[in-house]
């Protein structure tokens, strides 16, 4: 259990995620056909500097401009994700980057994305980014995400739900859930811009400030602390207690299962962050 983690625990582990990361030479020669058929001859291939989901994640720049491309191969079971970006890409631009085109060809499948520029989010208790990713968050929950065909919430999270009380999830909110500090994009002006919509879900409008708390505990915040934050952002507001109880239990055992599965410093700590908030919610502690 979380509660019984200690920090030697960490000694030995991976500092970050493991990767799925691949160079860019690994893309068949029929894949970069297709790609320079749709964005034009590549002239250089910077890959990503954060994230870790993809076998592929690079900017491309080609004479038509940059393009932002992610590919997976069709053998790995997160492939999945790559149909649910695409599906949500309607609904989510233009808070999200617009989705280009789609090659599912030669054992892999790639997303080309509108380029945008911008540095990952600070979540630390002093960073001026916190009110624009309320902003952010603020802008989403006005999104109406009920046609969106990507899973619901109560499907998302079964495996932790009691079936009982599954329908304190429900809503129709299009979700982003996935509130890691890179997949939001902070530019030097205009708009923050997410990124990364793998794992997009329909939903109560006040599961994606939830989400957020865990980040934020996990970057420095007291619970209390972070709960402020999202306190921000009116759909935290509209949310029952008894549900964002329930909620943080749910992230708690979901964040056990992740760090189980992929064991590493990162998802240790997402861990803890979330086992911390789930019993500063828990009615009597
Ligand atoms: N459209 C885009 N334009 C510019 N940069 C992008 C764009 N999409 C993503 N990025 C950058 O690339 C990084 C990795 O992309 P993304 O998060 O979508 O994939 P991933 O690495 O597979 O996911 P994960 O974060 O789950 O590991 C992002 O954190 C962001 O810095
Ligand atoms: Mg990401």
């Amino acid at each position: 259990m979380a509660a019984d983690f200690v920090a030697g625990d960490l000694a030995g582990l991976s500092p970050s995620a493991v990767s799925l990361r691949e160079s860019w030479d690994v893309l068949p020669a029929t894949v970069i056909a297709e790609i320079e058929a749709r964005t034009g001859s590549i002239q250089s291939v910077r890959p990503a500097q954060v994230g870790y989901s993809s076998h592929v994640a690079s900017t491309v720049h080609t004479a038509r401009g940059r393009f932002f491309v992610k590919g997976l191969r069709t053998t790995h079971p997160a492939v999945q994700t790559q149909g649910c970006e695409a599906a949500v890409n309607p609904h989510s631009v233009p808070l999200g980057p617009k989705l280009l085109w789609r090659i599912e060809t030669d054992g892999w499948d790639v997303l080309g994305f509108e380029h945008l520029t911008g540095r990952s989010a600070d979540y630390g208790t002093e960073s001026r980014d916190l009110s624009l990713v309320v902003g952010v968050l603020t802008e989403l929950g006005a999104i109406e995400g009920g046609g969106a065909p990507v899973s619901r919430a109560e499907q998302r999270w079964a495996q932790y739900l009691d079936p009982t009380r599954a329908r304190l999830l429900h809503g129709d909110n299009l979700l982003h859930t996935d509130w890691n500090p890179t997949n939001v994009l902070v530019p030097q002006a205009g708009s923050v811009r997410l990124v990364d919509w793998a794992v997009a879900t329909r939903g109560a409008g006040w599961i994606d400030p939830a989400c957020w708390v865990v980040w934020l505990v996990y970057s420095g915040h007291s619970p209390d602390s972070a709960e402020r934050w999202a306190a921000r952002v009116p759909a935290w507001r509209s949310a029952a207690a008894e549900a964002l109880d329930f909620f943080a239990g749910v992230l708690a055992d979901h964040w056990q299962c992740i760090a189980v599965n992929h064991p590493n410093r990162m998802t240790y700590e997402l861990r803890d962050a979330s086992a911390r908030w789930a019993a500063y919610r828990r009615p009597g502690d």
